[in-house]
């Protein structure tokens, strides 16, 4: 009920939060530190203006199938996100945790949407391009995709267009906020010139330009392999990320593992020493104190391997609790579906009748 007041009376100073997660499973924790922990954080009232935000919370099966899946394996990642996020600490109660695929209108804006966009817009996107190149093209079925893990797709009309129903499902609440990490910014233009585009289009003001809520340390955890490249789900080597259920010992191990340097000491310089500021970074965020606090409490720590096994110890400080309540979430099945309905019900309530507005105002009805 308060949820639903909230909804409906929002005021020009509340904020309008909405992100989204790819239904990888569990998130890795370049998903955790450069986006998740601050959805959590943002869950509460704003500091500055003593207004609560109205959030919402999605998973993103529409955006999965945008490269192939298999129809089991995504039903069961979309489940296993849905307990990650809860155990992460996102609360039903404050938040609409919702499955994307459960709303329509995201479907129809996109559409909408498309019929504005110029093409040349989406064809610059890098996430497009990189894909382009490991994909030339290749001719392949669907289900030979399916059938051999190694090949990467053909590239689909659904790939190339990723970014406007990304577009669409910010526009559709009328989202003033999106926090993200920095591999999303590209997108989250294309959000905001495509939301100035209908604006002009239809001579409306029916969406605000939506800003990015980016973590200034963690906006990019490296992998742990090679700090040069992002950690990342898609990354062959599972040792270069830690994925949130990832046990002690194999947190443990991984952070030993992980690529640094042999210079002495410990400091901070992503430029000269990438390896070591990946886990000065990590190690901040997880304690929630600046690099530069990090590099002070370390001051007298001569020894790389030293540092490491303080770097797994916080870690595991934190994930342990999660992974508890991951566990007890996922043998709690009938609860977690009742979440994804109601997160469902609440943003639908919204999209609904902004919808409406959108329709009216391209002349639909
Ligand atoms: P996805 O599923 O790839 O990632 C989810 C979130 O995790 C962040 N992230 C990282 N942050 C820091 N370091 C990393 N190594 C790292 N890897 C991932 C991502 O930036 C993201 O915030 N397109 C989006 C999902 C999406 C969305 C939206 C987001 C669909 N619609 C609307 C915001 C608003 C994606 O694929 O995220």
């Amino acid at each position: 009920m308060m949820f639903k007041r909230a909804l409906t009376t929002t005021t020009a100073k509340s904020k309008t939060i909405l992100s989204g997660i790819q239904p990888t499973g569990i998130p890795h924790l370049g998903n955790y530190l450069g986006a998740v922990n601050n959805w959590v954080r943002l869950q509460d009232v704003d500091p500055v203006t003593q207004v609560k935000p109205v959030n919402y919370y999605m998973i993103v099966d529409l955006h999965a199938i945008t490269m192939p899946q298999r129809p089991d394996e995504l039903r069961a990642s979309k489940f296993d996100m849905a307990t990650a996020l809860l155990a992460c600490g996102i609360d039903p109660e404050q938040s609409a945790l919702f499955e994307q695929s459960r709303v329509r209108a995201h479907s129809e804006l996109a559409w909408i949407l498309n019929c504005i966009t110029p093409v040349g817009w989406l064809g610059r996107m890098t996430q497009w391009k990189s894909k382009m190149d490991v994909s030339r093209e290749k001719s392949i079925s669907h289900a030979q995709i399916l059938a051999d893990e190694s090949l990467t797709s053909g590239l689909r009309m659904g790939l190339f267009d990723y970014p406007v129903l990304m577009a669409a499902d910010i526009l559709l609440y009328k989202a003033t906020h999106v926090p993200v990490g920095e591999d999303q910014t590209q997108h989250l233009e294309l959000a905001r010139d495509i939301a100035k585009l209908f604006n002009t289009t239809f001579k409306t003001r029916l969406f605000p330009k939506p800003t990015g809520i980016i973590p200034p340390s963690t906006k990019r955890v490296m992998s742990l392999r090679d700090p040069q490249v992002k950690m990342s789900k898609s990354d062959p080597s599972d040792s270069s990320r830690i994925n949130l259920t990832d046990t002690p010992s194999v947190i443990q191990s991984k952070i030993r593992r992980a690529t640094t340097d042999g210079v002495r000491g410990i400091s901070y310089d992503p430029k000269e020493r990438p390896g070591v500021a990946n886990l000065v970074d990590i190690l901040a965020a997880v304690r929630d104190i600046s690099a530069d606090q990090v590099i002070q409490s370390v001051a007298d720590v001569q020894s790389t391997k030293v540092f490491k096994d303080m770097v797994a110890e916080a870690l595991i400080e934190k994930l342990v609790p999660i992974q508890k309540d991951i566990e007890r979430l996922r043998n709690d099945r009938g609860y977690v579906e009742q979440v994804l309905q109601a997160g469902a019900q609440k943003a639908n309530a919204v999209a609904n009748e902004n919808i409406e507005q959108v329709y009216k105002a391209v002349g639909l009805r």
